[in-house]
């Protein structure tokens, strides 16, 4: 599977969309917002109060939560800058993602953007701060910007992806594809070799982006990264983050036993995605040594926490499955297109059907969470 062309979040405004389908990633964005906030301030004190701040989201996707940070992290340093007296007069926002992602509709979404910019800056004592949005498509594992052009970076939900599935490295040095029939990533029966391939690959990853990153941003800017973590150091911990590809493998599993797809289609596919854990992470920033931790944590997003209240006269409201309902198109529109290019689509709506099923016996018996990590990092 080649990821960057075949991997989008579901496009447009449609039921199925990303757009309409990320309130686990926005639930991520509440929780993590303070860190975004503190940490942009500490990179305009720090560029000794510039009069134009770049920032730059890395992996915005489409929809209303890029704009949401955006428009969080400028109030933050609008607020900071008139506490300040000084700067910035102009603020920069890249909206960086893969160039198959859906730039169109989040484009789309700008006049509205810059009206409620508008509104809160003749409602507020705000500094009057212009603000230009530029999108940059590419990949956050290789170059994006020009050097020490940055002053902030963020990432929110998008780093756990990998830039390609793992591969085995043979003696000889040569890849071949990961032997991990009947499951779609690391699971308590697959080989170690496959837990050691996405480990590798994730080094591989991370130190690039780390490697990138400090070349564009400024000395003394920071960087707000928070993506899907593992509690444990053993990755095939049965309940621990990687249940939602348990579940996943199970569907896929299930319909290759009723014919619906072929078996050697779901031993051939696994995700180019990984779930480190927190020492992983640091062990990597710190033999790179190019950015020091500021804070570094693991958080629980609990969906039970968004589907507790039921709609007016919804008698037969039930939290568990509106969690269920609620993950199952989140997976649907982050994943559907890797899924498409490797089953072809015929199988998509019987696939989250089952799936959407299994999350619901699921949840049933265990909370409806994922974990997260959050690293605030500061270029030396
Ligand atoms: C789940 S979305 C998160 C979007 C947004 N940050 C949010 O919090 O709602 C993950 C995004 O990361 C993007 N992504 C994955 N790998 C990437 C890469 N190598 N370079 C740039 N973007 C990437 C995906 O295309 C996707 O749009």
């Amino acid at each position: 599977m080649d990821v960057q062309s075949v991997l989008h979040m579901n496009s447009g405004v449609g039921d199925m969309s990303y757009a309409k389908n990320s309130t686990v990633q926005k639930m991520i964005t509440n929780l993590t917002k303070t860190a975004r906030q503190e940490a942009a301030v500490d990179s305009f004190r720090a560029a000794i109060c510039p009069t134009t701040m770049t920032i730059a989201d890395l992996g915005c996707s489409v929809g209303p939560n890029a704009l949401l940070m955006a428009s969080e992290i400028i109030d933050a340093i609008a607020q900071a800058s008139h506490q300040l007296n000084r700067g910035p007069s102009e603020i920069q926002v890249f909206l960086n993602d893969l160039s198959g992602n859906d730039f169109n509709t989040l484009f789309s979404l700008l006049p509205e953007f810059h009206k409620l910019r508008e509104r809160k800056l003749q409602e507020s004592e705000q500094e009057q701060v212009h603000c230009f949005i530029s999108g940059v498509p590419g990949s956050f594992y290789g170059r994006l910007f020009v050097s020490k052009s940055l002053h902030f970076a963020y990432s929110s939900s998008s780093l756990h992806w990998l830039s390609q599935v793992p591969q085995m490295r043979l003696q000889d040095g040569s890849e071949v594809p990961l032997n991990n029939k009947g499951k779609i990533y690391i699971s308590h029966i697959s080989p170690p070799s496959v837990f050691e391939a996405y480990k590798k690959q994730f080094k591989r990853d991370f130190s690039l982006f780390l490697k990138c990153r400090r070349e564009e941003v400024v000395e003394g800017g920071h960087m707000v990264l928070t993506f899907v973590a593992r509690r444990s150091s053993n990755p095939s911990t049965p309940l621990l983050g990687s249940y939602l590809w348990e579940l996943l493998a199970k569907t896929l599993m299930d319909m290759a036993s009723l014919g619906l797809i072929e078996e050697e289609k779901v031993d051939s596919f696994n995700l180019p995605w990984y779930e480190p854990s927190m020492e992983e992470v640091k062990n990597e920033i710190t033999i790179q040594g190019l950015f020091s931790i500021k804070k570094i944590e693991l958080f629980e997003v609990n969906l039970d926490d968004n589907s507790q209240e039921a709609p007016r006269n919804d008698h037969n409201y039930n939290p568990v499955d509106k969690s269920a309902q609620t993950m199952a198109k989140t997976v649907r529109a982050a994943l559907e297109s890797v899924l498409k290019s490797h089953f072809g689509e015929a199988i998509i709506e019987k696939l989250f059907e089952r799936y959407c099923f299994l999350l619901e016996e699921y949840y049933s018996k265990n909370k409806a969470e994922v974990i997260n990590i959050l690293i605030v990092l500061e270029r030396k």
